[in-house]
């Protein structure tokens, strides 16, 4: 009899790339059956699911009891919570007066792993891989204390080790597409139809992990096809690292265009920004420029993910050259 496979954000990016990876799997589409996650099934996105034949289940990350039906009978968990959602959709109610928006968006985030990490205990559930980050903050020994949606999620995997659910954690890197949003880490376009790349520290100081976001689901593959030899370990997902003088060269090679790294000051970076997101978007930046720190601290080898891949990683050459993200930019 298949086993059951809970897919938490099955109508976003990673979730529904995690979706769309198993069903194509031979191997994993027959063991699993899939119960794909959404606050709203009568949603496009959610219908769409169905119409793959996967089973579309109504539940919230707020709510432990809605949590409690989704993962009844759950072998296999892929949890990813939204750090972001607060800032698409704000609620007033949980604004309380002077609060920071991001401060309410990391507990909220917080306290999502921690319901759906608790409901997976009490269900027995076998095998939780849940979408992570370092603990930042301390990583970098309190140099780095506002790089919130990451920190959330280093905190939500201590508790997942410490309440004792069998579990793997997918560290993925920064996405590629982050490049084209026109602010905050993002080329530029200029007028005359060159870019340039504004980003404050030397351009060799950088490296960062890059992960095609829709990859997501090759490595939940991986890490369901080695579950034994993942249980308790992190699993780093990116093709490789890069410089930020990488990434220009890489662009403008493919684009044909002039690219310039422009190396700007930390105020003029933060300009760009709205106040509540300056100083989480400078220092989600500077990680990536400190040797001692990193989105993946220590820099691990990414060798021996990518031996457990069925396909290659999509490279930062190969994503501007082929994915919709970059064409018209
Ligand atoms: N590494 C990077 O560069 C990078 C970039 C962007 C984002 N991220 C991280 O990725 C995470 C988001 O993943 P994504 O990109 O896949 O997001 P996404 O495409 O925006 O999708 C968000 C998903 O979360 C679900 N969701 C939101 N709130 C929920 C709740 N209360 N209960 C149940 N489901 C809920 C949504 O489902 P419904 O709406 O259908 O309920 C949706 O499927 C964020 O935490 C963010 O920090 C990383």
């Amino acid at each position: 009899m298949s086993k059951i496979l809970v897919v938490f954000g099955a109508t976003g990016i990673q979730g529904g790339s995690v979706v769309k990876a198993i069903l194509a799997d031979p191997v994993l589409s027959r063991d699993f059956k899939i119960k794909a996650v959404t606050r709203d099934p009568s949603k496009d996105s959610a219908k769409a699911l169905a119409q793959q034949g996967v089973e579309v289940v109504k539940a919230d990350l707020d709510s432990k009891d809605s949590l409690r039906d989704a993962l009844k009978n759950a072998h296999t968990v892929f949890l990813v919570t939204d750090f972001f959602g607060l800032l698409r959709n704000p609620n007033p109610t949980l604004m309380g007066e002077g609060k920071n928006l991001m401060d309410v968006a990391k507990e909220r985030e917080i306290l999502h792993g921690k319901n759906a990490a608790d409901v997976a205990k009490e269900m027995e559930v076998q095998h939780l891989i849940f979408s992570s980050y370092a603990y930042i903050s301390k990583v970098s020994k309190g140099k780095y204390v506002n790089v919130r949606q990451v920190d959330s999620k280093g905190e939500v995997e201590e508790y997942i080790r410490g309440i004792g659910v069998p579990a793997t954690f997918l560290h993925g890197g920064t996405y590629m597409s982050n490049f084209f949003r026109g602010v905050g880490l993002s080329f530029q376009k200029k007028p005359d139809g060159t870019y340039k790349l504004p980003l404050p520290a030397p351009a060799n100081a950088s490296r960062f992990p890059l992960i095609k976001p829709t990859d997501t689901g090759n490595y939940v593959k991986a890490i369901i096809k080695h579950r034994e030899q993942l249980l308790g370990e992190r699993f780093f997902a990116a093709s490789g690292y890069y410089t930020a003088q990488e990434i220009v060269d890489e662009f403008a090679e493919i684009k044909g265009k002039e690219v310039e790294y422009s190396e700007i000051t930390q105020d003029e970076f933060i300009s760009t920004l709205p106040p509540f997101l300056q100083q989480q978007m400078l220092e989600t930046f500077l990680i990536m420029a400190d040797p001692d720190v990193g989105l993946f601290p220590g820099y691990p080898d990414l060798k021996p993910f990518h031996e457990m891949l069925d396909e290659q990683p999509i490279s930062w050459k190969k994503y501007v050259a082929t994915d919709a993200t970059y064409k018209d930019f």
